[in-house]
């Protein structure tokens, strides 16, 4: 079949860079865009686009049958940092949205969806080194805990009804076509925005706080690879671990002095220390090079280059 998709919070930090790439390859009007915000990216709005609110599911519906669409990215969410702010809200977002379109797979008004999951349902108890597909998860942020009571969702969705729910724990995402929303991870990106205009960045993370991290490229393509592939070979849902990079705030400032020998960072850490201290450091991606064999192309180097040049 060919897939019509809905992409919900599209206006987003991955759903700027998926809409075009989905577009460049099924079509621009294959791809359905939407948000609760209009798109502030110039090739984002040459398309469809619907103001669509992700709780709102006779809105959804609607949509999804006056466009026709078969296959659904479900992207909005409340990010870790944002969440601990309003834990309420974020769980009503991130929850109330899956369910939905969990019960449209079901119906069949639907036949296919991603729903990202993230490093954040890992939490102290978890290894901190290569962390695995599986094993202890206790998340510490109301942002994780929707994460992983999300995958379980999924996997009872699949497991009951036959949904084909596909996710990854993404790591950190870097990106220069649109700015983060929200999360502990966002400080790699702001570095090279401050290292470009001022030579300073002031960094709320701790210099050795290392997390694991991944350029939006890696991502996108991470994203429809799994979504392309055939998975008949796997047994039951899994959100899949993917790896690009490990670093930390000391290293990523030393990467980007190459570039800008005048680049200085300073250490200011806030609640989001705490958050990044109950994460993984490095992550265990084999399950994903087996199932649908994912590997990572950009490194730490090519990344640094590519947020330099493209900013600039
Ligand atoms: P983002 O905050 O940049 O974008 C989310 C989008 O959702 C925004 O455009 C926002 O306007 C929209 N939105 C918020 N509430 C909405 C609502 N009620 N209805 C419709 N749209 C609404 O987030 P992102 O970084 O693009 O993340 C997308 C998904 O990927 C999220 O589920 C996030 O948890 C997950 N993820 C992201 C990262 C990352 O580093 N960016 C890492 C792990 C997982
Ligand atoms: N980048 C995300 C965050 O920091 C990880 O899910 O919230």
């Amino acid at each position: 079949m060919i897939p019509k998709i809905l992409i919900i919070g599209a206006s987003g930090q991955i759903g700027t860079e998926l809409t075009q790439t989905l577009r460049a390859i099924h079509g621009v009007n294959q791809v359905i865009a939407s948000d609760l915000n209009s798109p502030n990216n110039s090739s984002s709005i040459e398309g469809p686009f619907e103001i669509l609110d992700a709780t709102d599911a006779d809105a959804i519906i609607n949509c999804i049958k006056k466009h026709q669409v078969n296959t659904v990215y479900l992207l909005a969410a409340m990010l870790s940092a944002t969440a601990e702010k309003v834990p309420q809200k974020a769980w009503h977002l991130n929850m109330t949205s899956l369910l939905s379109v969990l019960e449209m797979a079901k119906v069949g008004l639907i036949w296919k969806i991603f729903w990202p999951s993230s490093i954040a349902v890992f939490g102290p108890s978890s290894s901190k080194i290569n962390t695995p597909q599986s094993g202890p998860m206790d998340p510490g942020t109301v942002y994780g805990i929707s994460k992983l009571a999300g995958e379980h969702w999924c996997a009872y969705y699949q497991e009951k009804y036959g949904v084909d729910v596909r996710s990854i724990r993404y790591p950190g995402l870097i990106s220069w076509k649109a700015q983060p929303g929200g999360g502990t991870t966002d400080y790699a990106v702001a570095i090279f925005h401050d290292a470009l205009k001022t030579r300073v960045y002031n960094c709320f993370l701790e210099a050795n706080t290392m997390l694991p991290m991944m350029h939006m490229t890696d991502a996108i393509r991470a994203t429809i690879e799994l979504m392309t592939a055939n998975l008949d070979h796997v047994e039951k849902f899994k959100a899949y671990n993917i790896a690009g990079m490990s670093f930390t705030p000391s290293e990523l400032a030393d990467a980007i002095k190459l570039y800008i020998p005048e680049f200085k960072i300073s250490y200011a850490p806030d609640f989001r220390q705490h958050i990044a201290d109950s994460w993984p450091n490095t992550i265990d991606d084999s399950e994903s090079a087996f199932d649908w064999n994912w590997k990572s192309q950009i490194d730490l180097d090519r990344l640094v280059s590519d947020m330099l040049t493209n900013l600039k």
